[in-house]
């Protein structure tokens, strides 16, 4: 199946690739009149609402398109981390872009709990049928930034199901054997083979 991934982050497009492709599918990015698609992001707590209110952003994109018709993947994620109300969770990206990584690493501050998840919520369409999967990550907060790879937090992000380096430490493929965002990829497909589950 061809999977159109409303995205405008390479990154989560090279690991959804690098998950389906192994299954026989292909994932691309969406590309509306030459351009990346641009979402409004609803004010929301909750990172379902926010993938559902993408998913309809992505419908009317592409409505009256070639690409009508076509399945249709977005998804909403996001770091939460334990010891401080699972902050920055869905205010992940502007958080990023506004105090950064050392401004994460400064609320940590001697901090002896340094326990956190990345989250993903997918949703996939297809044809108007919708499924949705959720993906946890389990990991700590490293004391300082490590790594080259991946983007946003991955270089302070020890997955626990790893072997002590960061995300940004891994390869692409490393990296999706453990992410969040591949648990709930394989979550959908699950539901998909199995629908009444
Ligand atoms: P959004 O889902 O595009 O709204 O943004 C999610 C934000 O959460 C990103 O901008 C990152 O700051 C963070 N995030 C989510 N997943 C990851 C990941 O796999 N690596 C690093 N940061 C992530």
């Amino acid at each position: 199946m061809n999977i159109i991934f409303a995205t405008g982050n390479k990154n989560k497009i090279a690991e959804a690739n690098d998950l389906l492709g192994e299954l026989g599918h292909t994932v691309q990015g969406l590309i509306i009149d030459g351009k990346k698609p641009n979402f409004i992001e609803p004010q929301s707590a909750n990172l379902l609402e926010v993938a559902l209110s993408k998913i309809s952003q992505a419908r009317s994109m592409i409505k009256n398109t070639d690409l009508e018709g076509s399945a249709i993947l977005v998804e909403d994620s996001g770091l939460f981390i334990d010891s401080i109300n699972n902050f920055p969770g869905v205010f992940s990206s502007f958080i990023h872009d506004s105090i950064g990584i050392s401004g994460i690493l400064k609320l940590l501050k001697g901090s002896i709990n340094r326990d956190a998840e990345y989250r993903a919520v997918t949703i996939l369409d297809l044809q108007g049928n919708t499924w949705t999967a959720n993906g946890i990550c389990r990991g700590k907060i490293a004391e300082l930034e490590i790594g080259e790879n991946g983007f946003g937090f991955d270089p302070i992000f020890i997955p626990c199901q790893g072997d002590g380096r960061t995300f940004s430490q891994m390869s692409q493929k490393e990296k999706s054997t453990l992410s969040h965002r591949s648990n709930s990829l394989r979550g959908l497909l699950e539901s998909i083979k199995h629908p009444s589950k």
